[in-house]
């Protein structure tokens, strides 16, 4: 150790423990229980699909939140707040020009790269669209890198659909491209319009046509979802190692130093939120 450096005067990463302000650009309703929000950072992220933020506001608390645009190089980040408790609630009254403080990007996300050359599949549930557009702007972009895209996904009722414009761009994009697939559903209509199927995302799984061999999967929803589209994949023929779960747990410094978001032994604010389903298989907590 250098002589001019005792342990106690280290100074830990600033970055890890200090958010950084961030000016609300837009805030939106997107359903009765989620906002939009765009927020400027004084610099660019430099976040990989699948990362996460720790949101704060001073005085009221800080929470995890999954980011959920692409990586890009200007200062922008895009999150979905769903109005959940004190925090959220607080955030939903925010107006355009307020700050938020920022810590991050944190977490493991999606290795985009080792993906290359094989269909991708993504299964949403619900305010999983939030994360997972994080993941699928970036593959939209560079299509020419997969086999093909997928997205499989599911909301309740039609009020409770987020993104709709977008979604509906990309179902645009799959009609000229022979590569790209998009099935949205909902579970019921509530008598509500719905130009989408009704039925849960499992369902199209039994007849989707697919190469197993050549196949990986990103899922983002609940977990209780994860279980029976696991099931699935695997009447299909797929492998663990070619899944991939988005695994939410309850969060506190998102650093690996409280414990709070421990799946038996793993870190998930470290290893995670995204894990190869290998890694957790085996873990009797991870699907909970
Ligand atoms: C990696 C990760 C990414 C997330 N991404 C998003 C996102 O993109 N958008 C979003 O709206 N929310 C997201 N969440 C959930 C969000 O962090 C919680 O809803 C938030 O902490 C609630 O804070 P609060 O102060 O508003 O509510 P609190 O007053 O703390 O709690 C309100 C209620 O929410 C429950 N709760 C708290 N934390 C969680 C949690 N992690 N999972 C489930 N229930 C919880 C509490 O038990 C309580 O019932 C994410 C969580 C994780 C771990
Ligand atoms: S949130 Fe503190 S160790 Fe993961």
């Amino acid at each position: 150790m250098n002589a001019s450096v005792t342990p106690s005067t280290v100074v830990p990463d600033a970055d890890l423990y200090l958010p950084r302000m961030a000016r609300i650009l837009e805030i939106l309703p997107m359903s009765a229980r989620e906002k939009f929000l765009r927020l400027e950072l004084p610099a660019p992220l430099g976040h990989r699909p699948g990362q996460f933020v720790m949101l704060s506001c001073l005085g009221i608390g800080e929470a995890p939140i999954s980011i959920s645009c692409g990586p890009r190089t200007d200062n922008i980040l895009e999150v979905v707040i769903r109005d959940a408790g004190s925090l959220t609630h607080h955030i939903h009254g925010l107006k355009p020009g307020q700050y938020l403080g920022v810590r991050g990007p944190f977490g493991s996300g999606f290795d985009l790269e080792a993906w290359s050359g094989q269909h991708l599949l993504c299964v949403v549930g619900g305010l999983g669209l939030a994360p997972m557009r994080s993941l699928i702007q970036p593959v939209l972009a560079n299509l020419e890198s997969f086999s093909g895209f997928t997205l499989i996904s599911g909301c309740r009722t039609p009020a409770e659909e987020l993104y709709r414009e977008e979604v509906r761009g990309w179902e645009q994009l799959a009609q000229g491209n022979s590569k790209v697939r998009v099935i949205r559903l909902v579970d019921r209509t509530d008598n509500q319009p719905w130009d989408g199927r009704v039925g849960l995302v499992t369902a199209p799984l039994h007849t989707l046509e697919m190469d197993p061999a050549n196949t990986v999967v990103a899922m983002c929803g609940p977990p209780v979802m994860y279980k029976f589209v696991i099931l699935e994949l695997k009447a299909r023929g797929l492998g663990d190692a070619q899944i991939h779960v988005d695994l939410e747990r309850r969060m506190k410094c998102g650093v690996g130093k409280c414990g709070h978001c421990q799946i038996n032994h793993v870190y998930c604010c470290q290893e995670g939120p995204v894990f190869r389903f290998d890694r957790i298989a085996h873990l009797a907590e991870a699907l909970q």
